[in-house]
């Protein structure tokens, strides 16, 4: 070999060395010398809901975009999706402020709004995990530009269902089999070194049980396991130590656990193996699970959400109550608390309580409704003795929902055609369309008696 060919072997060999130090430095500092083998720290935060009583989701979001920033990420790095309807809702008793605690501080402040409104939808959220930017519809046009030395985080919170998470638009969603898709796409694609998933919702853990394969590097923890709810927490009408002005629930329980954990530990030094212990422990109303590679409960903290400077004199949120008297509030529940609040707090004989309990009367309805419906199906299919077991019937642990996704969704459109939008509460019997795709009934059948079911169409 010639000295040419030897200084290009030399020369190969040396580059191959500055990448394999390739991690993010101990510090976190990633714009040295060697940038283009450092690897990045991207975030994605969604919150998938809108409308005033369901504030706590986008404070929660904005508490997450706080940590990170104080981490030492980059605006350009933390991609943020929140309808953006509450801080200036005229319900809010603090204009242009959010708080994800009571009595604290405000997290709205510098949260860049890179999608808001209409443009919080799956359509949007795929693309932007993806990197897709010519696949977008409106927003900022930020996406997750990562490659394979990068590290992302995303953390969604809203409401949710078996086998579904919810968006602002009461006709979309994302559904468990296509969130897993684009992420297995985006691991093909080499986008990332690895992948941590917070995930707060009904039934969350639904998205990834039997779904999410270990061997794509992504670490996935839930609020909840596949069937059961997540809690809102911080309720004016349960904890003192809320404003009743506020007459909404300031946080989440799993998520405000983990954050707060957060807020009060250095990244540094916390793994995350140690923070789903606490998390689990104190979200004692549903069980926090864990899916996909467990080798990064390994890794510190720091490694996705950066960490400030050390600050001693830090002092964590005090519970001046046990938690066990402060009680936490199924997300299923709240719009129909909050309505009766409005109810409870409007002057008698008012304009104002005429129509909260107009909108309470119909928050009611269309639970008696859904209700109804659902059952009323069941019994078509399957007969009165045996409708509500099939349909509430849970598959072993390790199994999917559902086998035939496309079934799933089908039915779902068929119900809402035929009787109406499910909506936060409704979301609870998804699991009941994915178990008649289980039995194998035919869509011919399902649209019979979604029909008898519901020959009176409401307008809900
Ligand atoms: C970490 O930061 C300190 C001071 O800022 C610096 O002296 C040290 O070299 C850094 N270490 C790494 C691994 O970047
Ligand atoms: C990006 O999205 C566009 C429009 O949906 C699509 O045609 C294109 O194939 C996508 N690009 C990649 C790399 O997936
Ligand atoms: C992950 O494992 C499954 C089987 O368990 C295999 O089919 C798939 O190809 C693997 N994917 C990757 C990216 O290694
Ligand atoms: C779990 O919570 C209890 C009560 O708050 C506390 O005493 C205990 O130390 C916690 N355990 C862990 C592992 O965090
Ligand atoms: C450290 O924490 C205290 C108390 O929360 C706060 O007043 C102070 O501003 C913080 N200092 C820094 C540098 O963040």
């Amino acid at each position: 070999m010639s000295i040419q060919g030897w200084a290009v072997l030399l020369f190969l060999a040396f580059l191959s060395l500055s990448t394999i130090g390739s991690t993010i430095g101990e510090n976190g500092s990633t714009s040295t010398t060697h940038h283009k083998a450092k690897g990045k720290r991207w975030a994605l935060l969604i919150a998938g809901s809108n409308g005033y009583y369901n504030y706590r989701h986008q404070a929660d979001v904005c508490h997450a975009y706080q940590i990170l920033k104080k981490g030492g990420l980059k605006d350009e790095n933390i991609i943020v999706f929140m309808y953006d309807d509450i801080a200036f809702n005229l319900e809010n008793p603090r204009p242009g402020v959010i708080i994800n605690k009571p009595n604290g501080r405000d997290v709205y402040k510098g949260v860049p709004k890179d999608y808001t409104g209409d443009e919080v939808n799956s359509h949007n959220f795929y693309a932007a995990i993806l990197g897709n930017k010519t696949a977008l519809k409106g927003g900022s046009g930020k996406v997750l530009e990562t490659g394979p030395n990068d590290h992302i985080f995303i953390y969604y919170t809203d409401h949710g269902a078996a086998g579904l998470l919810g968006m602002p638009s009461d006709s979309d969603a994302v559904y468990a089999k296509d969130l897993i898709h684009v992420l297995k796409k985006k691991h093909v694609a080499k986008g990332y070194k690895s992948m941590v998933f917070y995930l707060e919702a009904c039934e969350s853990g639904s998205m990834f049980e039997g779904l999410l394969p270990k061997n794509l590097s992504i670490y996935a923890t839930t609020a909840a396991n596949a069937q059961e709810s997540s809690y809102a927490t911080y309720c004016y009408d349960d904890d003192p130590r809320v404003p009743k002005e506020f007459g909404t629930c300031l946080g989440d329980l799993y998520s405000i656990s983990w954050m707060e954990d957060c807020d009060a530990n250095d990244l540094r030094k916390e793994t995350f193996g140690v923070q789903y212990g606490r998390v689990r422990n104190r979200t004692d109303e549903s069980h926090v699970m864990k899916y996909g590679d467990m080798s990064h409960i390994k890794e510190f903290l720091f490694t996705y959400m950066g960490a400030a400077p050390l600050n001693h004199s830090y002092a964590p949120f005090k519970a001046t109550l046990s938690e066990s008297l402060s009680r936490s509030v199924s997300q299923r529940d709240v719009a129909l608390l909050h309505f009766q609040h409005k109810v409870n707090r409007a002057p008698t004989g008012s304009h104002e309580k005429f129509e909260a309990q107009k909108q309470l009367l119909d928050e009611i309805a269309r639970r008696k409704h859904v209700d109804y419906s659902i059952t009323k199906i069941g019994e078509l299919l399957f007969g009165t003795e045996k409708g509500s077991n099939v349909l509430t019937n849970v598959r072993p642990s390790g199994q999917p929902l559902v086998d035939d996704w496309d079934c799933f969704k089908m039915f779902i459109r068929t119900y809402e055609s035929h009787c109406g939008k499910l909506s936060a509460y409704g979301m609870k019997y998804t699991r009941a369309f994915a178990n008649m795709c289980n039995a194998g009934v035919s869509l011919e059948k399902m649209v019979a008696v979604s029909d008898q079911a519901c020959s009176k169409k409401p307008h809900v």
